[in-house]
């Protein structure tokens, strides 16, 4: 597993972000915007604050994570609430690209290509830990990042450091899986999902504006996409945190695919295979304590009832 819930703000947004808020500031931008689930809202807040600049962010109301709203708050960034999905959000920047940048205020989605060059660095990572696997497993919502780790690899590939790259693997949701329903079906166009569903709110994400690009990332590297269901993503994230690795259930959605593929024979356990957990299990606080259980005792003397198994 490759755990991006050790980056300074906790997911992987923080590679882009780093790269590009500094080249906001370093273009004369006065403050910087992101529509987001949230994890790019965090980072860009943190890294716009360390930059000394002003920030906006505008997510989807009622379905970001608690854990990452806290950030924006913590950081000071100025958050705007739209009606509606992650989609319609990304629409209100997009829609304002010109006049924003006109505004000083800089646009920093993953559209903006700083930000999948400082993404990049994951698979630079890899190939450090673990040299070339079979096969990456990315989360894929925007999909901006799985084209990032693929053009990281497929640029050692043509600086000559190595000879081919890991397949890519992009894992949605599958009621928020617009990326797995258009390879699926061969389509040349976007299979747009109007109204994206799952637990794993990070990647509930209906139009990719980087799709194409995803397609590209996962065709070129003799890849292929996988959807799962939000009841296997919980499993995964349990299992997971059973074994000592706490992630958030976007990040869960690649050990799930892993279990599936595995399930399914379509992959083999001799095969190195690298899963991308891109956030921390404090991102989303509200899905593990709905599992939440907990014995009252009332005196010292219950505490040992409790451990000896006579109560509780
Ligand atoms: N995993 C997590 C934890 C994420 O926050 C995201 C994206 C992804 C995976 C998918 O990455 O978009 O490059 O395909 N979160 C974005 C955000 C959409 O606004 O924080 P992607």
């Amino acid at each position: 597993m490759k755990f991006e819930g050790a980056n300074p703000t906790g997911s992987f947004k923080d590679r882009g972000m780093t790269v590009g808020v500094s080249i906001a500031r370093a273009s004369g931008f006065r403050a910087t915007i992101v529509a987001s689930t949230s994890n790019t809202a965090a980072s860009v807040a943190a890294y716009s604050a360390r930059a000394g600049m002003e920030c906006f962010v505008v997510v989807p109301k009622g379905k970001v994570a608690r854990g990452k709203v806290a950030q924006v708050v913590l950081h000071g960034a100025k958050i705007l609430e739209i009606e509606g999905f992650f989609d319609d959000a990304l629409k209100s920047v997009l829609e304002n690209v010109e006049k924003l940048t006109e505004l000083g205020v800089y646009p920093l989605n993953s559209f903006n290509p700083w930000r999948l060059e400082g993404q990049k660095t994951i698979a630079f990572e890899i190939f450090d830990d673990v040299g070339i696997p079979d096969l990456v497993i990315v989360p894929v919502g925007n999909a901006g990042n799985i084209y990032a780790i693929w053009k990281g690899f497929e640029e050692l590939r043509q600086l000559g450091l190595i000879d081919s790259v890991p397949r890519m693997v992009g894992v949605q949701a599958s009621r928020s899986a617009p990326l797995y329903l258009t390879w699926i079906k061969r389509s040349r166009e976007l299979v747009v999902v109007e109204n994206p569903e799952t637990i794993a709110s990070a990647i509930r994400i209906g139009k990719p504006v980087n799709w194409l690009k995803a397609i590209k990332a996962v065709e070129e590297s003799k890849g292929f996409f996988v959807a799962v269901d939000d009841d296997e993503i919980l499993e995964a994230q349990r299992e997971l945190a059973r074994r000592g690795i706490g992630v958030e259930p976007a990040s869960a959605a690649s050990y799930a695919a892993y279990r599936k593929l595995l399930e399914m024979k379509a992959i083999d356990r001799d095969e190195t295979v690298v899963l991308v957990a891109t956030g921390h299990a404090l991102k989303d606080p509200d899905t593990p304590m709905k599992f939440f259980e907990s014995i009252t005792i009332r005196s010292p003397s219950e505490l040992i009832e409790v451990l000896r198994g006579t109560k509780g």
